[in-house]
């Protein structure tokens, strides 16, 4: 039985990945933070005979880590995971001026130093199984727009890693696949506002842009085409039982049209596009 492990289980994506795949007949670890969310998981596990267990695993915790791999071997009989699901992450928005460099370090300390110490960890068990790696990225790797510019980067960085990990470590084996995903509809996105309650955003240096995007509700690149997060977990399916999946998918396909527009726009044009889309003139003017 192919087993999956996915990291951030507890809500959107990673845990629609477990439900589906633990439906599908996969043996599922579904493991993150909120042992609420987890234990609600096999219950729901339980109730419908699923082969899936929970583990609490926060990224950012090297003693969590070692814990997960040594119950992974646990759970699979010391056969070790087959396919690895590198979801964890949130967003930190906000303006570069106003963010403090805690929440800069914590950014990237879960989206990606998080993702590589669950991955470096599992290594072994990867190596030995000729596992599949799945990290989900962002279709922000290529956009960086403003207020949403500090994940942009570290979607970026999980791009590049995603190509290196795709060369090193797919001559021991392991094949690396990188999902690109547009607007998602999950909790992602309040809790991405919410990230930015630390901010004092009256004294902010774009305070009539924080302003304008209260009034509107964050809308200008998510509500155009947001899908629901089953379709990443059929994706994720597909990766697994493909035998020659393609490295990279970028999902839905406006997210696929906006970075290619993006690509092909002359950067003045696009910065002017992006400070108009977020009224930063209006900021400058102040
Ligand atoms: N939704 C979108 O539009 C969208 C678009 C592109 C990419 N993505 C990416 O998709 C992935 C999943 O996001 P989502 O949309 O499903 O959002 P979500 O519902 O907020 O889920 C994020 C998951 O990551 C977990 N997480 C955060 N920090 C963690 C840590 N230190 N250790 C372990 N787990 C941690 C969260 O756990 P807690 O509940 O404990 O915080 C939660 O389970 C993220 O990598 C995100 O960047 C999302």
């Amino acid at each position: 039985m192919t087993t999956v492990f996915i990291t951030g289980a507890t809500s959107g994506i990673g845990k629609t990945c477990a439900e589906h795949l633990a439906a599908q007949g996969y043996e599922v670890i579904a493991t993150g933070r909120n042992q609420s969310a987890l234990d609600e998981l096999k219950d729901k596990a339980l109730e419908n005979n699923w082969h899936l267990q929970t583990l609490k695993l926060d990224i950012t915790n090297e003693q969590d880590i070692s814990n997960a791999t040594e119950k992974a071997l646990a759970f699979t009989d010391g056969n070790g995971i087959d396919v690895l699901v590198n979801n964890a992450g949130y967003g930190q928005v906000g303006f570069l001026a106003d963010l403090s460099l805690v929440q800069i370090k914590q950014q990237y300390e879960v989206n990606i130093f998080g993702m590589l110490a669950v991955t470096k960890a599992f290594l072994p068990q990867l190596i030995k199984n000729k596992a599949k790696v799945i990290n989900i990225g962002s279709m922000m790797s290529r956009l960086s727009s403003p207020w949403s510019g500090l994940y942009a980067t570290t979607k970026a960085a999980i791009r590049s890693l995603s190509d290196v990990m795709r060369v090193e470590f797919g001559v021991l084996g392991v094949k690396v696949f990188l999902i690109e995903p547009g607007a998602i509809k999950t909790e992602f996105h309040t809790k991405a506002i919410s990230s930015l309650e630390e901010v004092d955003q009256e004294k902010s240096l774009y305070a009539s842009t924080h302003r304008w995007l209260k009034n509107n509700e964050y809308s200008p690149f998510f509500a155009m085409s947001e899908i629901e997060p089953i379709e990443i977990a059929k994706l994720v399916e597909k990766i697994i039982v493909k035998r020659r999946a393609k490295s990279r998918y970028v999902i839905p396909f406006m997210a696929r049209v906006i970075m290619v527009f993006n690509t092909i726009m002359p950067n003045t044009l696009m910065d002017i596009a992006m400070r108009k889309t977020f009224h930063l003139y209006e900021s400058k003017r102040k």
